[in-house]
């Protein structure tokens, strides 16, 4: 809800338009979404590594770390997430105001969340990228022993476990982080970018060239 009043919307001079000639890319979010382990923020970092390689502006905003500062006041009720999901949404939406490639990689379990995420961007602005995993699988790695406390009671509204998670209807890529190797994710989501016109955005003054391939 909005409770600040009389506020009025300042326009920069240094337009997003204007970053993304600089920077030789566009701007855009790619929202990550999948269970906790399906490798979201894996794939996230391995992307951004290749995107940085190659000379474009990026960040990762990543669900275990914003809760440290931005989102420390949240917790994992339905309501709380949320609420972490429209901050984050937010957040991503000034990175790609300021000339980002930004990536989020929160397991956002509510398609209503992402909805409204999705909404706060132009269209295209917003490329959805479902990290599918299996809950079994994703419970048999159990990296940070989360699922095995959930489990035994200790962890609650767990998601996959106590809590749901709502994979998406229509994203724009699914990727199937269970079976695929780490390569051919991120060569995915490349192409993807490619496809798009994200990277290698000819805008008559530079390019951005990204190696289509991870080696
Ligand atoms: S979200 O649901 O609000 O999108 P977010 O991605 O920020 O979740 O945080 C998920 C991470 O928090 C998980 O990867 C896990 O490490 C940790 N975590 C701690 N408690 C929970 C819980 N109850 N449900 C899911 N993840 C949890």
């Amino acid at each position: 809800m909005k409770k600040s009043t009389n506020t009025i919307w300042h326009h920069a001079t240094v337009t997003r338009d204007r970053r993304e000639q600089q920077n030789g890319h566009r701007s855009t979010v790619l929202w990550f979404t999948g269970l906790s382990g399906a490798g979201k923020s894996t794939l996230a970092h391995a992307v951004e590594e290749e995107l940085h390689h190659q000379g474009c502006r990026t960040f990762v905003l990543d669900g275990d770390n914003v809760r440290h500062g931005l989102c420390s006041d949240l917790g994992f009720s339905a309501e709380d997430r949320t609420e972490n999901i429209r901050r984050i949404a937010e957040t991503a939406k000034l990175l790609t105001e300021a000339g980002v490639i930004a990536m989020t990689a929160f397991i956002s379990p509510f398609r209503s969340d992402r909805e409204r995420a999705r909404s706060l961007f132009s269209h295209g602005d917003f490329i959805e990228i479902y990290c599918q995993a299996p809950l079994e699988l994703c419970e048999q790695r159990d990296v940070k022993g989360l699922y095995r406390r959930a489990r035994a009671g200790e962890v609650k509204d767990f998601t996959g476990i106590s809590s749901p998670y709502e994979p998406p209807l229509s994203p724009e890529l699914v990727v199937a982080t269970d079976s695929l190797s780490l390569e051919d994710c991120v060569a995915q989501v490349l192409s993807l970018l490619h496809s798009r016109g994200v990277i290698n955005w000819d805008n008559n003054q530079s390019q951005c060239t990204i190696r289509r391939h991870v080696s």
